[in-house]
């Protein structure tokens, strides 16, 4: 089976690649810059290709020939203060890709096959208490409103007969990076602790369930539509801060108040304090089998 992945070299697509070439699946990794690409994919059984969204090339070719395509494409969203400019970079780093993917099928006369789309909890807002399944609405705030326009770029595929899995991604926990390394890090100087009042639900996945759910969503023909990819076990962020410091053996008496975190990090505070109690009904229903259900294990897994 090939497989294409666009995104492959940041850190869920580097371990999903892995995954891929590890149980013989022919990988093509659609790059922006292959001597980078190069540094961080495996050398054996994964396939370079140079592409860019926005000028035809023969990523096309490939894009139209794969079985499936896996789309993780974006500019970082907490990777920079959200000024309008970096806003839209956002914006159009995922929506131009999708579309670019989606136009190279239908070009190529692409029929049948998958794609799988990246897309992110964000798009249910800040929902409090409420628990959330793959049929809440979106909410009207940024992330919400971005991650509700990449899918629906997404679910144009289906007019192909191409099936569409959109991957509504809670936070990674991964050794290699991400959300994880960055909210361990006052805990280290001894000053961690809960972000806002910690009420809010955080929606967590171990990094080997992002790729076990990714290619459990390109095997099993009957996964279709949005996915949630979480534990089933979503926490408290007061819940999750205790677990974190019991793990790096730190206190976790300091909270950082909602307003210094917006005056640090400015609208992307929003991300941090929303709320939402995701609950992956998609995988629980077709029965996707958790390494991870748990956090403290799985917190113990990637920084114990
Ligand atoms: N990690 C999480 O906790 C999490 C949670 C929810 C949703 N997601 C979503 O899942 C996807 C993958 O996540 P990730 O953590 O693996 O992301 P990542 O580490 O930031 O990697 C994303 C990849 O996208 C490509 N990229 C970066 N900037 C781009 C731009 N301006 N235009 C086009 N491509 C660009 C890069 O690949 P090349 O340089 O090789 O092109 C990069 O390696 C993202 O879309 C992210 O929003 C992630």
């Amino acid at each position: 089976m090939n497989v294409a992945v666009a995104g492959a070299t940041g850190l869920i697509g580097q371990a999903l690649c892995r995954a891929l070439a590890e149980q013989g699946y022919s990988v093509t990794a659609l790059v922006r810059n292959s001597a980078r690409a190069a540094r961080v994919l495996p050398s054996v059984g994964v396939t370079l290709v140079e592409w860019d969204p926005w000028t035809a090339g023969p990523w096309e070719a490939v894009v139209g020939q794969a079985d499936a395509v896996v789309n993780l494409s974006g500019e970082p969203i907490a990777g920079h203060r959200w000024s309008p400019d970096y806003k839209q970079r956002v914006r159009s780093s995922r929506l131009d890709s999708t579309r670019a993917i989606v136009r190279a099928r239908s070009d190529s006369g692409a029929a049948g096959g998958v794609l799988i789309n990246a897309s992110a909890v964000g798009y249910y807002g800040d929902r409090g208490d409420t628990v959330l399944t793959e049929d809440e609405p979106p909410g009207q705030d940024f992330l919400g409103q971005l991650c509700a326009h990449w899918e629906r770029e997404a679910v144009a595929c289906r007019s192909m007969g191409t099936r569409v899995v959109l991957l509504r991604t809670g936070m990674v926990l991964s050794r290699d990076g991400g959300a994880l390394e960055k909210l361990s890090r006052p805990f280290r100087w001894f000053v961690g602790g809960p972000l806002g009042r910690g009420r809010q639900w955080v929606p967590w996945i171990h990094i080997a369930d992002v790729v076990g759910m990714a290619l459990w969503a390109i095997e099993t023909p009957e996964v279709a539509g949005p996915v949630n990819v979480c534990s089933p076990n979503p926490v408290r962020m007061r819940d999750f801060a205790t677990a974190l410091g019991i793990v790096l053996k730190r206190p976790a008496l300091f909270t950082v108040p909602a307003v210094v975190l917006r005056l640090i990090v400015g609208e992307m505070a929003d991300m941090l304090l929303s709320s939402q109690r995701v609950i992956p009904k998609a995988a629980l229903d077709g029965g996707y089998e958790w390494r991870y259900r748990l956090l403290e294990p799985a917190l113990h897994s990637t920084i114990g």
